[in-house]
């Protein structure tokens, strides 16, 4: 609008004309992006609708398993963790691992997303195997992060329950058909859930790969997936002003084409801090890509950071303020964040702290959110505002659809295939060689002698 307009000043606004000039560029990536799920190749965009059988699956599992352990694990990582992780902090008691009255019965949630030795070794140690379920998730099932893990987590079980035992604590989310996973866990007996070929390990979120930790921590998952399909319905039109993924998109595509390649997610509900990080892998694997749908090597891609407000205030704000005007800030706010907290007017001689008396830790984290926004907006800092009214299993299967239709809109902007990731095979593919998978000796060769430091 003209005040922001003003404020900002048009060298680094963005003009409403600057949207409208890129109808047909939408037109066409809308054309695209449907023909494909058409042709049946963007998978997540049917996953609101084709879970029936799998939820109730989910659900009767979660049910009969409630009480029955004291811990869940996820072992996985990137796509196959992300998931899990964000939708726990966003739907779960902050506390819900350390307070059993959260939990109702239900498993904790652990997702190490990592293969750092002292960290798996004490995770291991801490939690009582005979009341623990695994959930190891990897779509391609051959993945050396999680394979470890489940190696090592395994041996500990079997140790632990003995052989016999071992099956009841093990859930296999892989490829129905292809991968080593399945090979395993048909042979061990696993219950296994199925991640569709057509969906991707950072848009899987609202598969088994999200699912199933969420329904065993008490999150309704129906709800995740009509949140997704009601933002899907309101994302079928190509008007870019009425599509919210699109509009974000189109936004977000014009700030990196104007200079502003970093792309802050700010949220100023510490719920959402995850779903930050899960969108930072979901825009950078997605979007950081070499080469063009052609063949030309472009080396684009928009870098995603996670913030979070008011906690970064103290720690970032300074420098998205007044450093380079390289940056897009996104906020994520929430009308209501289902507590109300008031601050006790104490101390009252002493004004410059007995001002805050009377006023509460939601108006002051909104006012945070309002003030630093205005500030930036002064500043000339491009910076939107996502507004959720709650954080509930709706809204946030309305934002993760949002996000993951917005990055296929920018895939299809920037021409480029938003969905493999090319880049992270060659360091994947040297560990191998050095560990001494068969058929990677070429790598362990170059790997040896590559050049000294
Ligand atoms: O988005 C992706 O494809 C990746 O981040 C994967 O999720 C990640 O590499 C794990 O792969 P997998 O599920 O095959 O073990």
């Amino acid at each position: 609008n003209n005040m922001f307009s003003e404020m900002v000043g048009e060298e680094h606004g963005l003009l409403r004309k600057e949207v409208d000039d890129l109808k047909e560029e939408i037109k066409k990536a809308h054309e695209n992006i449907h023909r494909a799920k058409n042709e049946g190749k963007m998978g997540f965009m049917e996953l609101p609708f084709t879970q029936k059988e799998v939820v109730e699956e989910i659900r009767s599992l979660a049910n009969e398993l409630k009480g029955k352990f004291d811990n869940f694990v996820v072992l996985g990582i990137g796509g196959s963790a992300l998931g899990n992780i964000a939708l726990q902090t966003a739907l779960n008691d902050p506390y819900y691992n350390y307070k059993s009255e959260a939990r109702d019965n239900r498993p904790r949630l652990f997702v190490p997303d990592n293969v750092d030795p002292a960290r798996f070794k004490s995770l291991l140690e801490t939690l009582d195997l005979k009341r623990t379920i695994f959930n190891v998730i990897s779509k391609s099932g051959s993945t050396a992060e999680t394979m470890s893990q489940f190696l090592i987590a395994r041996k500990a079980v079997a140790e632990e329950v003995g052989e016999e035992n071992v099956s009841r604590h093990f859930i296999a989310t892989t490829s129905q058909d292809s991968g080593y996973l399945i090979k395993i866990a048909k042979r061990e007996g696993f219950k296994t859930f199925y991640i569709p070929e057509n969906v991707g390990g950072r848009f899987s979120v609202l598969t088994p790969v999200g699912l199933v930790s969420a329904a065993f921590c008490g999150i309704d998952i129906e709800e995740l997936l009509a949140g997704a399909a009601y933002m899907d319905e309101i994302c079928r039109t190509e008007n870019v002003w009425e599509n919210p993924a699109y509009l974000n998109g189109v936004l977000q595509y014009l700030a990196y084409k104007k200079g502003k390649p970093l792309s802050v997610m700010m949220p100023y509900v510490h719920a959402l801090k995850d779903v930050a990080d899960w969108y930072r892998q979901l825009w950078a694997e997605s979007l950081g890509k070499k080469v063009d749908r052609e063949g030309n090597v472009v080396n684009v891609g928009p870098t995603p950071i996670k913030a979070l407000g008011a906690t970064d205030q103290h720690s970032q704000v300074q420098l998205y303020m007044e450093g380079p005007y390289d940056k897009v800030i996104t906020f994520l706010e929430v009308k209501d964040y289902g507590a109300e907290v008031e601050i006790p007017g104490s101390y009252k001689d002493i004004e410059g702290v007995s001002y805050l008396g009377g006023h509460t830790l939601n108006e002051l984290i909104q006012t945070e959110k309002r003030a630093t926004e205005l500030a930036l907006t002064k500043n000339g800092r491009l910076n939107c505002t996502i507004t959720l009214p709650e954080v509930n299993e709706f809204t946030m299967g309305q934002l993760l659809y949002m996000f993951e239709l917005q990055t296929a809109l920018v895939g299809e902007l920037l021409n480029i295939n938003a969905f493999n990731q090319p880049g992270v095979e060659l360091g994947k593919h040297y560990t191998y060689g050095v560990l001494g998978r068969n058929g990677y000796e070429d790598k362990k060769e170059e790997y040896f002698n590559r050049p000294e430091k």
